[in-house]
């Protein structure tokens, strides 16, 4: 929310007591004296006037995990081990996935308590590549290049899969990189050919690659880096 419309949102403040107040340079923003009205206010945001403290904010958090096998990319399960349950941190409610692994896909998977963050990397409109690495049961014929790159017909969502770049490694693996998250969208293209997925695992999704210091089960904080790449 802007600056100007979260302050003017308080009983505290009318509209023009606002304006007064930002050009008198008495609001803070993270510590940062803020005269913008069009500055931006999230709930991470800690906002003070003079030394009134109207909102503490909370703090952002942004992990990434190398999701083992046999665990499920959801946040409460009542039967398996969810990949929360892999995380020593506190308030673990307050934390979502950003982009789910199916329960036998491994690799890259980023936890955050930031919607918007999440958002920005798994909406297909921001188009940010999610690679893959694919074993199949049948051989990965060269004819499945065109028809990856074309797109795959889902009926169910009644729509057809953005263009997706697929690079035979060798027989039966291949790197694959799409720029959705379709429900089982890796497994239902393959499936096209009846050729069962059967090894999955997330490399990368976007600029941010799995660490290979990570050994599955493993997880750490993002580097600030990291956080603002998204
Ligand atoms: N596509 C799938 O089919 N499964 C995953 O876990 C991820 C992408």
């Amino acid at each position: 929310m802007r600056l100007d419309r979260f302050l003017s949102n308080l009983p505290n403040f009318s509209r023009q007591q606002v304006r007064l107040l930002l050009v008198e340079r008495r609001v803070r923003v993270d510590a940062q004296v803020v005269a913008d009205p069009h500055h931006e206010v999230r709930e991470f945001s800690r906002v003070e006037v003079d030394d009134q403290l109207l909102q503490a904010g909370r703090p952002a958090r942004y992990f990434m995990l190398h999701k083992p096998a046999g665990c499920v990319s959801a946040t409460f399960d009542r039967q398996h081990r969810t990949v929360l349950d892999l995380l020593d941190e506190p308030d673990k409610d307050d934390l979502h996935i950003a982009g789910r692994l199916d329960y036998n896909t491994t690799g890259l998977l980023l936890i955050t308590n930031d919607g918007q963050w999440s958002r920005r990397l798994t909406q297909p409109r921001t188009k940010l590549p999610k690679v893959y690495y694919v074993e199949t049961e049948q051989p990965i014929e060269a004819a499945y290049v065109a028809k990856f790159l074309e797109g795959f017909y889902f009926a169910f969502e009644d729509l057809t899969t953005l263009p997706a770049q697929l690079l035979p490694l060798s027989s039966h693996s291949a790197r694959l990189s799409i720029v959705e998250g379709r429900y089982h969208q890796v497994k239902r293209m393959f499936g096209f050919y009846n050729n069962k997925v059967t090894r999955l695992h997330r490399e990368r999704m976007g600029p941010l690659s799995l660490d290979p210091a990570l050994a599955p089960g493993a997880y750490r904080a993002l580097h600030p880096a990291e956080i603002a790449a998204i």
